[in-house]
């Protein structure tokens, strides 16, 4: 029997990626697959939590009991998330949110003879940021960070800025580690100030043990 140490508690994850498009038929995106965001919906599960997954447009499977909404696009990711996160105890933010979306995209299918292609961005709502905002003292966070330069003091200061309980870093330029990998080298940094790098792992056995150490906060 697994330990039931999550019994009563309600999990929201936020997992995979976002679709921004540009017309009907093309978008801006990332690679994510959603692995260790169903890693974690996963395991929170096996622990006793009642989860609910947001998932951005992936392919994988979740086990029935897990509540699954579909969403594609980062407003549509962060309308479901933020209708759940007042009535969760712990809200996992794994998903890779598409950062930017078209201004604006017409009905019909750029032509390519046109020339070139210029679309302008905009800002998306930043999901984590804004719900952690309105954290209440019983609620956890954990965040991700996906960082290509100093790991650590990135993520201290982005837990920090982001208002997160835990942050789970990781260079996503390290073979074995990140986008679509089925494994993750991370670096875990908590709000008591514990923080350690973790050989690369399986990401089934990351997500187990990051609940270890949200148990201890
Ligand atoms: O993109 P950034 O490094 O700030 O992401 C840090 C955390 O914030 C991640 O956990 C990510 O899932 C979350 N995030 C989000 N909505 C965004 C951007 C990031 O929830 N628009």
């Amino acid at each position: 029997v697994s330990p039931q140490d999550l019994a009563g508690t309600r999990v929201l994850v936020t997992l995979g990626p976002t679709r921004e498009f540009f017309d009907p038929v093309r978008f801006w995106s990332n690679p994510s697959s959603g692995t260790m965001g169903a890693s974690l919906a996963v395991a929170a599960w096996l622990r006793g939590a009642e989860v609910t997954a947001v998932c951005g447009p992936v392919s994988l499977w979740l086990p029935p009991a897990i509540h699954r909404i579909s969403v594609t696009t980062a407003k549509e990711m962060f309308e479901a998330a933020s209708d759940i996160w007042p009535s969760a105890d712990i809200g996992i933010f794994s998903a890779a949110v598409a950062d930017f979306s078209p201004k604006s995209y017409g009905a019909t299918k750029f032509k390519k003879d046109s020339g070139g292609l210029q679309v302008e961005f905009t800002a998306n709502p930043d999901i984590l940021g804004t719900l952690a905002a309105s954290k209440r003292t019983n609620q956890r966070i954990i965040g991700f960070a996906a960082e290509t330069g100093d790991l650590a003091s990135l993520a201290r200061e982005k837990r920090e800025r982001k208002n997160m309980d835990m942050i789970v870093a990781n260079n996503v330029l390290t073979p074995g580690a990140g986008f679509a990998a089925s494994t993750n080298e991370v670096t875990v940094i908590d709000s008591n100030g514990r923080e350690e790098t973790w050989p690369t792992l399986p990401k089934t056995e990351v997500a187990w043990r990051l609940l270890d150490w949200l148990s201890l906060l």
